[in-house]
């Protein structure tokens, strides 16, 4: 199965051309066949939850404040202590080779050129290793726990050697949600994509069945049902890296996170490929921040699109956010400059935002500064 209808990446000019994410997911839609297209994009069973997401965004709004000097907007802030130039970080997204070539490698160096940082996912498609070494801005890693422990353990130790800062610990998988898109295409992944995090290690490599069940096949050996809060414990038993849950939706599961010793969470759940029906992640955000009382830094990510939904996110809690399909969407549509191109616009929408909203400090952006409509 190809995984693009053609191989270059979208011109400069049509880049420039683009006013916002949204028009990169169009560029991305044209480019990738179908069923690579409804994998990014899909959601679980209704997609309620992936639509809940945005909608959740459009329930808020923002309340300007007037005649505020807002010459200079500064929107550099910190992640765990790592300076990031702007509150938007890279989420981990799986099998980034099928919207282009150079996939992780385009995103990271990419995310470097912005001044952020990118979180690697386990499942991608060039290694850990692989990624640190063309990065050049700061890198977390994305782990689940997996049933043989060892191979959880391996992974943490080789993204501590390769210079990665933080573990990512995603915990809204202990099955792969429904998607009911790749069930209608039978996804499976196409030939010469495979999961580099496991190469060398063939016995831990799950098999990629032909057919519609390679998700199956992964998720029996990559994700453990039985895992518990005890999991975390383990986990920092194992390493020095600071662990970001990821994955929090309810207040209790946050303060939980806390006590185990989680450095930060990110409210999130999955972007809408989990459980449908799932609370959507910017009306979890208040009750996560209360739970949280300011112990950890928190996080959230799930249908950030414009710069105005980053404001919202920061006005109710959020330190930052993540994006994931809008990385893939502008990697799809033109590599490592596609992916800069999304992230630049996201920016760019931030700083406008905050500017017509009378906030020329993220510090200045406070609950007052939303609404409920
Ligand atoms: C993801 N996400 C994800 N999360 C994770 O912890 N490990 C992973 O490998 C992946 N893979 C993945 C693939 C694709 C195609 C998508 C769209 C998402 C979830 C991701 O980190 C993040 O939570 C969501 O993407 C955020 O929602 P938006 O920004 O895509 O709306």
């Amino acid at each position: 199965m190809a995984t693009r209808k053609t191989k270059r990446s979208a011109t400069p000019a049509a880049l420039a051309a683009c006013a916002c994410v949204q028009d990169l997911e169009a560029i991305a839609k044209r480019r990738l066949t179908k069923a690579v297209y409804d994998y990014f994009a899909g959601g679980a069973e209704d997609e309620r939850t992936l639509i809940g997401n945005r909608e959740a965004f459009h329930k808020v709004f923002i309340r300007p404040r007037a005649l505020v000097d807002v010459s200079r907007i500064d929107i550099a802030t910190t992640a765990l202590g790592t300076p990031i130039t702007m509150p938007v970080m890279v989420a981990p997204t799986a099998y980034q080779r099928m919207a282009h070539r150079d996939g992780e490698l385009a995103t990271a160096r990419a995310a470097g050129e912005a001044g952020t940082l990118m979180v690697a996912s386990t499942i991608a498609t060039y290694s850990l290793e692989e990624i640190a070494k063309v990065a050049t801005g700061p890198l977390w890693f994305q782990l689940y726990v997996q049933p043989d422990r060892s191979i959880s353990r391996d992974l943490a130790r080789r993204a501590e050697a390769a210079g990665y800062r933080a573990l990512c610990l995603t915990v809204d998988t202990p099955q792969l949600g429904q998607r009911e898109r790749d069930v209608h295409n039978q996804f499976a992944l196409p030939p010469g994509i495979r999961m580099m995090n496991f190469e060398g290690n063939r016995s831990v490599m799950p098999r990629t069945p032909a057919g519609g069940s390679a998700f199956a096949a992964y998720a029996s050996s990559l994700l453990d049902p039985t895992l518990t809060w005890d999991a975390i414990a383990w986990l920092r038993s194992e390493t020095k890296l600071p662990i970001v849950v990821k994955g929090i939706i309810s207040g209790e599961d946050a303060a939980l996170a806390v006590q185990a010793g989680a450095a930060a969470v990110v409210v999130s759940n999955h972007g809408g490929r989990q459980l449908d029906a799932c609370e959507p992640t910017l009306a979890a955000l208040p009750n996560v921040v209360e739970a949280v009382a300011g112990r950890v830094e928190v996080y959230l990510d799930g249908g950030v699109r414009r710069g105005t939904d980053i404001i919202k996110a920061i006005a109710l809690g959020a330190r930052a956010v993540l994006v994931g399909r809008p990385v893939v969407w502008g990697l799809a549509a033109g590599g490592k400059a596609g992916v800069q191109r999304a992230l630049e616009m996201l920016r760019a929408e931030l700083v406008l935002a905050m500017t017509l909203a009378g906030c020329p400090s993220l510090r200045s952006i406070g609950p007052g500064t939303v609404v409920r409509a």
